[in-house]
């Protein structure tokens, strides 16, 4: 078992990660102390997969419980579904000492985390992640969220949940496309922020393509504890350290958001994305900016090669091929996209673009033409 602690003052907590960890939910749950019911959230496939064994882990403690089950899928990160939640748990008595446990993927934990936020302004919350983008990256930092239908993410708060307790086992369940997804955001970590973790995937990349449990519990570690020590720094994304985790998801979420939100798992989005940005930092470094001069063509080859050994998807050609090819991946809307992000200040390009491996930096400013030469 590994346990990372987030240290925020009094907001602090710890994620602890094992297999089998799914069996603890109920000793966890009732280690925060002064629980008077437990509001199990989960989706119908998360349900029917671990749904029974959590709830009687819970209910083995002696805790309340009750259990709303949303349907699988990035629609139910919506205002409707989170209306339909905050009815439940008033219906349910749901009180200051209630505890919303989210069991599932990003979906679920955003989506459950967004509604404890809000629900009597503010109830604590759990996350169980089940997905290994959930656990190495969206169930920890307490970012909480819905989507408008043209924006993801854009309503939500910062509410740091009490706890993680994700289980590697699960790992083992999901779909080869949410397990690359997940992938996604594992790369993210080892190419813009640690080497050391970027060594440990190119030497073990038989054992991730297997899902090794061994593997992949110290690998989900190693990116929580990067991720807890960014956040317990900036946990508002105010000083731009936290802005760091980003590597790839400008040019991501201009993909997702021009394919249709869903149309591509998020990850796949930040892995073609992270390319696109190691081709930006390049094509600036060629152009005279100093702190890209080390990104060249042998580093982004053994970027690819990472990319290409795990089979992780590298080009807008390799997305078309799995998911049909998008005549509104176009260079010249994908840039529009970007410039209305909501995290673009004043209409300027950002981006966070590697400078070295495991080291990366806030570009702003970036010029439009830039990002359309390497999106060409
Ligand atoms: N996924 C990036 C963050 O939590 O800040």
């Amino acid at each position: 078992m590994q346990v990372i602690p987030v240290n925020l003052q009094e907001r602090s907590y710890e994620i602890e990660i094992s297999p089998g960890a799914l069996d603890r939910a109920g000793v966890a749950l009732a280690s925060l102390g002064d629980v008077s019911r437990v509001v199990l959230v989960s989706d119908d496939v998360v349900d029917n997969l671990y749904g029974v064994r959590v709830a009687e882990s819970i209910v083995d403690r002696g805790l309340d419980l009750d259990v709303i089950v949303v349907e699988h899928g990035e629609e139910s990160k919506s205002i409707e579904v989170a209306y339909s939640l905050w009815e439940q748990l008033l219906e349910l008595g749901a009180d200051r000492k209630s505890v919303i446990a989210a069991l599932g993927g990003g979906v679920v934990g955003d989506l459950a985390g967004f509604v404890a936020a809000t629900y009597a302004r503010g109830l604590r919350y759990f996350q169980i992640p089940t997905t290994l983008l959930a656990q190495v990256d969206s169930s920890v930092g307490g970012k909480t969220a819905i989507d408008l239908p043209k924006c993801k993410n854009i309503v939500g708060a910062f509410h740091q949940p009490s706890g993680v307790l994700a289980d590697t086992t699960t790992l083992q369940d999901l779909s080869a496309k949410d397990y690359v997804s997940g992938l996604g955001e594992v790369v993210k970590y080892g190419v813009s922020l640690d080497s050391e973790l970027f060594d440990m995937l190119e030497r073990n990349v038989d054992a991730i393509t297997s899902r090794d449990a061994q593997t992949l519990e110290k690998i989900v570690a190693k990116c929580c504890s990067i991720k807890s020590e960014i956040v317990a720094a900036d946990e508002r994304e105010t000083s731009g350290r936290r802005a760091l985790l980003n590597y790839g998801h400008t040019f991501g979420h201009s993909l997702e958001a021009a394919l249709g939100y869903g149309a591509i798992p998020h990850g796949h989005g930040v892995l073609v994305g992270s390319i696109l940005a190691a081709r930006l930092a390049q094509r600036l470094g060629a152009s005279g900016d100093a702190r890209f001069s080390a990104i060249d063509d042998a580093w982004l080859d053994r970027q690819l090669a990472l990319y290409r050994n795990l089979g992780l998807p590298t080009s807008l050609h390799d997305l078309g091929r799995d998911y049909g090819d998008a005549p509104e991946t176009t260079p010249q809307r994908l840039v529009e996209l970007m410039a209305s992000d909501k995290k673009t200040e004043f209409g300027k390009l950002n981006f966070i673009l590697p400078v070295a491996l495991g080291e990366c930096v806030y570009a702003k400013d970036v010029a439009a033409d830039d990002a359309l030469a390497v999106l060409r």
